[in-house]
């Protein structure tokens, strides 16, 4: 039914479960789909409403767009199809020094009046000394998993506006770090290629939840 209103008043929206059902790892890509850089610019600011952790923000990305970088790419990446066929190469970035944009980020709530600048003031002395001495494991860690948030949440946008993702963890992270010229701080994460689809991503199965689950 609200596909027959979003037709009648000419809106384009797909479904949310379509989206999500409809989103397969695509390997082969129309080689000559390119995207606008401003469109990618789009995606990213909507895959930046991801959640994370104290909404500090950790990922950083490159677009590797032109044929010189996604031939620095290649040379790390073990997915050559993808690398060569996709419009672009995302490279998603955890910064381990995500906590220097607090004031950036905590600055602008209080402005909003999102939150007051004593809330801001108590965060800053509450979880401040806390964030900057975690161990870099810990550290690596809650980077990670807030960069997968991301991923996730590009992959879904990227499919409702009708391109094709494949997440791709099969590189070579210090080999990107060197290519790429990473500072210290950036630690490659993921690769998400993203284009139109020329071949279909392949069906998968799913482990179904009632034997996954546990209820207390
Ligand atoms: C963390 C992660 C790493 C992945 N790495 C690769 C990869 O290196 N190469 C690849 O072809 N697909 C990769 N994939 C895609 C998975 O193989 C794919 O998501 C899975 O087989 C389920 O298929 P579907 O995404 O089409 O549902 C990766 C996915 C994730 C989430």
């Amino acid at each position: 039914m609200r596909n027959f209103f979003n037709t009648l008043l000419g809106k384009k929206s797909p479904e949310f479960f379509d989206v999500i059902k409809g989103r397969k790892s695509v390997k082969y890509f129309d080689p000559s789909s390119k995207m606008k850089r401003e469109e990618i610019i789009e995606m990213l600011d909507e895959a930046n409403t991801a959640p994370s952790s104290c909404n500090l923000q950790p990922w950083r990305y490159i677009v590797v767009d032109t044929q010189e970088g996604k031939e620095k790419l290649g040379s790390a990446n073990f997915n050559k199809i993808q690398n060569d066929t996709s419009a672009a190469m995302i490279i998603v970035l955890g910064d381990l020094n995500y906590y220097s944009k607090f004031d950036e980020i905590y600055g602008e709530a209080v402005e909003k009046g999102y939150m007051t600048k004593e809330v801001k003031d108590g965060f800053e002395e509450g979880m401040g000394p806390q964030l900057e001495s975690l161990p870099l494991d810990k550290n690596r860690e809650g980077v990670y998993f807030d960069c997968g948030l991301w991923t996730m949440q590009f992959a879904n946008i990227a499919r409702a506006k009708g391109y094709d993702t494949n997440i791709i963890g099969g590189f070579i992270r210090e080999r990107v770090a060197e290519l790429f010229e990473l500072e210290e701080n950036l630690i490659p994460v993921m690769l998400i290629a993203i284009g139109k689809k020329e071949k279909d991503g392949r069906p998968t199965v799913r482990l179904r939840a009632e034997k996954l689950v546990r209820f207390e």
